[in-house]
């Protein structure tokens, strides 16, 4: 079984549910704390045995490339300062990762974002993040759909049960669970995936959250997807096509997962990535707890 070895950061969306800070800042850039969206989804990935990475930017974005990049200026200062463990931090993240830009002038949608990367993934399984999915968990997500991609050889993606109130916001399955030895319980085998069901056609009650293991198939099948709901071409309706020619499998992942490109989802990342702090949790929890909820 090939390894997954790169992951495809889609990052050209317009993040118009979060203007207007995103006017000229990528909402992948947004801190959680003191640190951008992007760079939680790329820990997760190291953290998940992958270090090759393609982000895929469009206009206004240079601030994602110049956050991967070296900056002289700063590590000299730090340096000369002796602030060791923010230089450190200011490094670690370039050091570990091995960074590609792919462009897509306009935002045609996820699909057609991941299709800009085929020549830098190549033929070869990849992983692709949604950096504004913020998922909290003792194993990282991705390397849950990992391990199910290592026993399978097929496509996976994330799942998480969401209320019938809010589901026509996500990309719907219809599968039902394996069971099977050498893995949990939590994987299903998908037969249908919908975009953004209305809320009585919805096929399930699970949507596919931004975490996806693809086998370089799927580009041949966004290839053959005309645009769908939007004027976009959407990654659920590629992924749709492939199940064609391919079983495509879902893990319903264990964590918490945040939707950090909506306002309310980030505000509640934003207070419980902050109160698991070490430096800044308990007095955050004292400043909470003085507003009397
Ligand atoms: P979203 O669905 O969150 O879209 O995309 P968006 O346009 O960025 O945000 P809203 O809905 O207008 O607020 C999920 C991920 O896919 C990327 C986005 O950058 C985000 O990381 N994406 C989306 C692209 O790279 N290109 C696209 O054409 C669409």
């Amino acid at each position: 079984m090939p390894k997954v070895r790169k992951a495809v950061f889609p990052a050209a969306g317009l993040g118009t549910r979060f203007l207007p800070a995103t006017k000229a800042m990528p909402k992948e850039m947004l801190p959680l704390v003191d640190k951008p969206l992007i760079q939680y989804g790329i820990e997760e990935a190291i953290a998940s045995g992958i270090h090759n990475i393609v982000i895929v930017t469009g206009r206004g974005k240079s601030a994602i490339e110049d956050h991967f990049d070296v900056s002289f200026e700063l590590e000299h200062l730090l340096e000369s300062r002796q602030k060791t463990d923010t230089l450190r931090a200011v490094r670690q993240i370039s050091d570990m990762i091995d960074v590609a830009y792919v462009r897509q002038k306009e935002a045609l949608g996820l699909g057609h974002a991941i299709l800009r990367a085929k020549d830098l993934v190549g033929p070869e399984p990849f992983a692709a993040v949604l950096s504004d999915d913020v998922i909290d968990s003792e194993v990282p997500c991705l390397k849950q759909l990992v391990d199910i991609y290592q026993f399978y050889g097929c496509p996976v993606v994330a799942l998480m049960e969401v209320p019938n109130d809010v589901i026509s916001a996500y990309g719907v399955v219809a599968a039902e669970p394996v069971s099977q030895a050498g893995h949990g319980p939590n994987v299903y085998r998908i037969h249908d995936l919908v975009e953004k069901p209305r809320a009585d056609e919805a096929p399930s009650n699970l949507a596919i959250i931004g975490r996806y293991v693809l086998t370089p198939e799927v580009f041949g099948a966004i290839e053959s997807t005309p645009p769908g709901r939007g004027g976009e071409i959407q990654l659920t309706d590629g992924l749709r096509h492939l199940l064609r020619s391919q079983p495509i499998y879902g893990v319903k992942f264990e964590g918490k997962r945040f939707d950090a490109g909506d306002k309310l989802g980030f505000l509640k990342a934003t207070v419980e990535f902050a109160l698991k702090r070490e430096d800044l949790g308990g007095q955050f929890r004292d400043y909470l707890r003085t507003l009397g909820f």
